[in-house]
């Protein structure tokens, strides 16, 4: 990539969503390399994220989301390649993984200096991409919010999906009891990540599983990121004190 005949130089490339759709409206376009501000850094991009709201963005779904044209992604992995004013936390060079909040799709982003973290040689680029979302989503829903102990049973909906998979793997770390829902073909993957009772939210009625798991007790934390009837359903699932996290509205994305 390098000047092009326009007379402006392009050498970023970026995923743009042009317009609400399905994956066909998702389009590589060339930019001027974005300049980092006071307090900012830019990373040459080794692997982006891509989230649920990624998806749900391109759908038209997400509100969060800037109004096409629109570069999303959420998070990066690469090597710092400048810094702006007033850092000195990075340096140029240095291995990073970086919460971006849209922008992250393209072979370059800007993101604040107090957001990006170093990350080990031993970690490979493109899993250390997939980390900050699913993890930090899971982690505030779990260990602050919920204060998840030993003594509690969770349920984890989507526990096949990426936060499903980060919750399972805290809540074991605490020694919680873990029952997750998931589609059949992946419950051998989330037994194997902690989930003690599998969910095939698809066949079953949950609220009769989880009622009959607990022996009528409920649960006392309560993952819910589908949404709609879901959130009903998992409020009167709650043991007493117990809390329920919503995070998301995955039933809007049918098919
Ligand atoms: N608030 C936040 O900060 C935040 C951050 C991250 C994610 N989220 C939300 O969390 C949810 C999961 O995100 P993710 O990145 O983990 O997604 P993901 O990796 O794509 O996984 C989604 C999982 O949800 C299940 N699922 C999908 N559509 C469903 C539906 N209509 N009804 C029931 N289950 C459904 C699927 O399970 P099966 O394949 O087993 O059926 C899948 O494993 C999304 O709603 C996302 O927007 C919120």
């Amino acid at each position: 990539m390098g000047a092009r005949s326009t007379g402006s130089t392009f050498t970023m490339r970026q995923i743009v969503i042009v317009r609400h759709g399905p994956p066909e409206v998702l389009e590589p376009r060339e930019t001027p390399d974005p300049v980092p501000g006071d307090g900012q850094i830019r990373i040459a991009v080794r692997a982006a994220g891509v989230n649920f709201a990624d998806v749900l963005a391109r759908l038209g779904l997400y509100p969060d989301a800037p109004k096409p044209p629109v570069t999303v992604g959420y998070e990066v992995s690469g090597l710092v390649d400048a810094v702006g004013r007033g850092v000195t936390t990075h340096r140029t060079g240095d291995r990073v993984v970086a919460l971006t909040r849209f922008g992250g799709y393209a072979t370059r982003v800007v993101a604040p200096a107090v957001l990006a973290f170093p990350i080990p040689d031993s970690l490979d680029a493109v899993v250390a991409a997939a980390i900050p979302v699913n993890y930090l989503t899971a982690l505030i829903a779990l260990y602050r919010m919920a204060n998840i102990t030993a003594a509690d049973t969770v349920l984890i909906h989507g526990a096949g999906g990426g936060v499903g998979i980060a919750a399972t793997q805290l809540a074991r770390r605490r020694g919680a009891t873990i029952l997750g829902t998931a589609s059949s073909s992946k419950h051998d993957a989330i037994r194997a990540q902690g989930v003690d009772h599998a969910i095939d939210y698809r066949k079953a009625d949950v609220t009769t599983e989880v009622r009959r798991l607990t022996n009528g007790r409920g649960a006392d934390v309560v993952l819910d990121p589908i949404g709609g009837q879901s959130f009903a359903d998992s409020y009167r699932l709650l043991a007493p004190l117990g809390r329920l996290v919503m995070y998301g509205v995955s039933s809007i994305a049918t098919g």
